[in-house]
């Protein structure tokens, strides 16, 4: 039997997420409070394969997941029977790691007789807003800028967020990734390449524009990365001189396109308010821009704390209080997907 959630669900949710190579577990208030988050990353077993290997993920996440859990309920003073209601992330994601959270999250409300909740990875994003003690009130325009989804959407109901655009090819975050990879840099990705063009000047190495002109609300970000591998190949044995000018640049690019793409966002929608979810949110030179567009342009940027800007367990139990709840047997035959419908 399917309920809404907004009616049926009690004051405390256990959220669990585990779509990638974050294993997370969260308790949240339905005020939006996050009692506890615990995020156990699993990068550095992937670092030496230069990218997120499935097989692996689940296997660590079947060892992580009980523990994490443990130490989200240790950590809010709350035992499962002071929990009222799961909710687990079903997609998108890679299905071996997806079906680890999932399966938990059935055993878990089956044994305590929960009703469960299965949120859409994209939406949790964007949910991320609803948390104390931002708790960001639509309508907004939002900028999703993660490692495997960069969408621009119109939010007038956290439910069913609107889709006006998204990358043509990867994802910004991934953009950033590949970007660090090519300048010789740790596999912390963004953040790593963001904390080497802090010393950079991000004017010295211009990036051909992308989509320039073009109408609509679509990003690109593929020409990008290979204008990068370019330069990085003509530099040769220059490229330790040049690395912090060229991460600037490569970055600048980036935030270009994004703030562009924000900026087109609020002429078409109207809207007032703009926010930006997703892992590439924390990025400083992606903040600093879109707050001077909004400034320029009278509107109101909501920012969430890095912590929640990355993949979390507090933004899948915020997600839930909009999301219809499920209850036994109904959830029992819940299946992962590893394509949202949010992403078009
Ligand atoms: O949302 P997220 O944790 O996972 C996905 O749903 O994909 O996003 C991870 C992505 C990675 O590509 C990572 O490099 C990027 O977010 N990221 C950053 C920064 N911190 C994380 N990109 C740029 N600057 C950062 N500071
Ligand atoms: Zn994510």
């Amino acid at each position: 039997m399917a309920g809404s959630a907004e009616r049926s669900l009690g004051p405390v949710i256990l959220a669990i997420e585990t779509s990638c190579d974050d294993t997370c577990a969260a308790l949240v208030g339905r005020d939006g409070s996050i009692h506890a988050a615990i995020r156990s990353s699993q990068a550095d077993l992937h670092a030496r394969f230069g990218g997120v290997v499935p097989e692996i993920a689940s296997r660590r996440h079947l060892e992580l997941i009980v523990p994490v859990i443990e130490a989200a309920l240790g950590e809010s003073h709350v035992t499962l029977a002071d929990v009222d209601a799961v909710a687990v992330t079903q997609g998108p994601g890679l299905i071996g790691a997806l079906l680890v959270g999932l399966s938990t999250a059935k055993a878990l409300a089956y044994g305590r007789g929960l009703p469960l909740v299965p949120v859409d990875h994209l939406l949790g994003h964007v949910a991320a807003l609803r948390l104390a003690p931002l708790a960001l009130a639509p309508p907004f325009a939002c900028l999703l800028a993660s490692g495997g989804h960069t969408l621009v959407l119109d939010v007038a109901d956290y439910a069913a967020p609107v889709r006006l655009g998204g990358t043509r090819d990867d994802a910004a975050g991934e953009a950033f990734d590949k970007g660090a990879r090519l300048l010789g840099l740790s596999d912390a990705g963004g953040a790593a390449l963001e904390l080497v063009a802090r010393d950079g000047d991000p004017a010295r190495f211009p990036f051909p524009p992308v989509l320039r002109g073009q109408d609509g609300h679509d990003l690109s970000f593929s020409g990008l990365k290979t204008a990068l591998l370019r330069r990085v190949r003509e530099l040769g044995g220059g490229l330790p001189e040049a690395r912090a000018d060229l991460a600037a640049s490569f970055q600048a690019a980036i935030v270009g396109q994004l703030v562009e793409r924000a900026e087109a966002a609020l002429e078409a929608t109207g809207r007032r308010e703009l926010a930006v979810v997703g892992g590439v949110a924390a990025n400083g030179a992606l903040r600093q821009a879109l707050g001077d567009a909004c400034l320029r342009r009278g509107a109101r940027l909501s920012l969430l704390p890095p912590a929640l800007c990355v993949d979390n367990a507090a933004m899948i139990g915020a997600a839930a209080f909009a999301a219809p709840a499920l209850t036994s047997p109904d959830y029992l035959a819940l299946d992962a997907y590893a394509r949202s419908p949010l992403a078009g």
